[in-house]
């Protein structure tokens, strides 16, 4: 089958369309053959190796987070699923690979798509819907009335996050910079801070929760919005000893990550807030209230643009130089 392999660690390297065989699909699993599949910046960093101390994939292995197609085998002990059914998934990220025609997924990681998306918005869900979802529902416990901030609205993230804030009954507030703010705005947003023109922590005040896909100097600062006992969750950093702690790192690296993370849990226990990162999760039963969220009309995705698959390094090139200008960036299969 065809694939997008990385061969060698490093930007430069890229990924290569080759020949690969066919996955081996367990007794657990369906075998999926994928529509499309959507690009995250986990790709890219995966690709360019920064994740090898924790996702230390074994050259060569093929790229891809998340998929939308039609199950063509189920394994012998697969219940949920059968041949024919229009499914989508985020696969355990042990068993990643979606940027190729077929992949064998575990059954508890896979949802039936929603029936009013094609694969194509399908496919740009998974891994940012799941997210948003172990984010906000999860972690946060979001009520409503709450005061919920989420930055880069614009993004992979940050559009389903705000969707999903708004139906769980918060006021939302989010930052975007000019050319999105009307689309912010459309997907719900109450409050929309044009970072161009305006420094967030100046207008934002007594949120309940931060969700910050920045980072750096832009989590610092969010830690400054947040009222007594508010909680900032980090998915871009720095990782957490918690974090160690569920990868099942050695002492050495748990240590390390504790560390990184120091300097912004020392700064939120001074605010008296905290902070957390997460590392989302496959799952299977959060997808299937997505899909639900999205059938009823709650949740929609945008997608900014779909490549074709032999085209998957540019698609790669694109997000990574951040030319996207909102949502999700898809690849459809040959
Ligand atoms: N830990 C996890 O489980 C997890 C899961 C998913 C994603 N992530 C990480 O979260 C980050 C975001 O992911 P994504 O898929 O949403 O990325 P994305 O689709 O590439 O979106 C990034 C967005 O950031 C916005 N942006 C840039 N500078 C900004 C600023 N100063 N203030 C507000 N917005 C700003 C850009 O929007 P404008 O054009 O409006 O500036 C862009 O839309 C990535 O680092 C990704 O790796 C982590």
């Amino acid at each position: 089958m065809r694939a997008l392999v990385v061969e060698r660690y490093g930007d430069e390297a890229g990924v290569r369309a080759t020949e690969v065989p066919q996955p081996q699909v367990g007794a657990n699993d369906v075998l999926v053959r994928i529509h499309a599949a959507s690009v995250n910046p986990l790709d890219l960093k995966i690709r360019d190796g920064e994740f090898k101390a924790i996702l230390p994939y074994r050259v060569p292995f093929i790229l891809g987070n998340d998929l939308a197609g039609t199950v063509i085998r189920a394994g012998a002990a697969v219940t949920r699923f059968a041949v024919g059914d229009e499914v989508y998934a985020r696969p355990d990220k042990g068993r990643i690979g979606t940027f190729a025609e077929l992949i064998a997924v575990h059954q508890d990681d896979v949802a039936l798509k929603p029936i009013s998306l094609t694969m194509e918005e399908a496919a740009s869900l998974p891994l940012v819907a799941l997210t948003s979802w172990q984010a906000l529902v999860e972690r946060a416990h979001v009520q409503p009335g709450h005061k919920v901030l989420i930055h880069a609205g614009s993004g992979g993230v940050g559009t389903i996050a705000v969707q999903l804030a708004k139906h769980l009954g918060a006021l939302v507030a989010t930052t975007t910079s000019t050319a999105n703010v009307g689309l912010l705005k459309n997907l719900g947003a109450d409050v929309v801070v044009d970072y161009e023109k305006q420094a967030f922590e100046t207008v934002l005040h007594d949120y309940d929760v931060v969700l910050d896909p920045l980072g750096g100097e832009n989590l610092d600062k969010s830690l400054e919005v947040l009222r007594p006992g508010g909680k900032a969750i980090g998915i871009a950093g720095p990782p957490d000893a918690a974090f160690a702690r569920e990868l099942g790192a050695s002492p050495v690296l748990r240590a390390a990550m504790a560390a990184l993370s120091f300097r912004t849990r020392r700064r939120a226990r001074r605010r008296h807030v905290t902070y957390e990162f997460l590392f989302m999760r496959a799952s299977g039963d959060q997808l299937r209230e997505i899909s639900a969220l999205v059938d009823a009309g709650r949740i929609r995705p945008v997608v900014d643009r779909v490549f074709p698959f032999e085209s998957g390094p540019e698609a790669l090139d694109y997000v990574g130089k951040g030319h996207a200008k909102a949502g999700k960036v898809v690849l459809t299969m040959p």
